[in-house]
């Protein structure tokens, strides 16, 4: 299956524990971004019913789940996410080819629609903790190392640094889907990200869904914000 492009590649992330703050950012941004990812600490504290309201805002909504179990569980769990009406999820390619292969299937028996993308290396990794779960190192070429295995497996891309794009697409071809946070408009505030890009650079760099959070969700102004994005990556209708 070629993966689904998205017009608008910006995912804000609504990283709040409020749900009544989640939906109504993710209502107010609807016009200025492609989807909506909510993470674990959205899903742990608000659950099926949190995710079906998110859904229901009518964008596509990437779960950052990143499950990692025997085959039989990530596939059943799969099955239920597709189920709740997510777009895209994420699994960790540590967890080997047969549990990617499941969650795929599990997923895709459900919807056929549904995108499963690969975590390789998360980015607080470096190569000491690298070497120190055993796993072969250094971080750059594992990660390049899974990301052929996700694309074996039938993964349909996986989550990286905007910085490691040109290995990766390299490495997997034009149709892997490479979604990417670490993503900072010029003169935002970096917080905890390091090495990062500007939405254009990582445009420029291929980069196919871009993660944004505290540059919209902390923005006085959010839809101002998310709007100023839009324009820079050269959208100047409403998505
Ligand atoms: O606020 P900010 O733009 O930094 O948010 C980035 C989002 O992407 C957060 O939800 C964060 O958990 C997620 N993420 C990340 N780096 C990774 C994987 C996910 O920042 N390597």
């Amino acid at each position: 299956m070629t993966s689904q492009r998205f017009r608008n590649p910006v995912f804000v992330a609504l990283d709040t524990p409020d749900l009544d703050k989640a939906l109504e950012l993710g209502r107010s941004l609807k016009d200025y971004v492609g989807g909506l990812k909510i993470g674990l600490e959205f899903i742990t504290a608000h659950g099926p019913e949190g995710v079906r309201a998110v859904v229901a805002i009518g964008l596509p909504v990437f779960a950052d789940v990143k499950f990692h179990d025997i085959p039989n569980t990530v596939a059943a769990a799969s099955r239920e996410l597709a189920r709740l009406g997510a777009t895209i999820f994420n699994i960790h390619v540590s967890g080997g080819e047969v549990m990617m292969r499941e969650a795929v299937a599990g997923a895709r028996a459900v919807d056929p629609r549904v995108m499963v993308v690969g975590v390789t290396v998360l980015t607080s990794i470096d190569n000491d903790i690298l070497g120190a779960v055993g796993q072969r190192g250094p971080a750059a070429e594992q990660v390049v190392r899974l990301a052929r295995l996700a694309k074996h497996a039938g993964l349909d891309g996986v989550v990286c640094s905007a910085q490691e794009i040109a290995a990766i697409r390299s490495a997997c071809g034009p149709d892997f889907l490479l979604v990417t946070p670490g993503i900072r408009p010029a003169g935002a505030a970096l917080a905890d990200q390091r090495r990062v890009m500007t939405p254009a650079e990582a445009q420029r760099a291929g980069s196919d869904i871009m993660v944004i959070g505290r540059p919209i969700t902390g923005a006085a102004d959010p839809v101002a914000a998310a709007r100023a994005i839009a324009a820079e990556l050269g959208m100047t209708a409403p998505a």
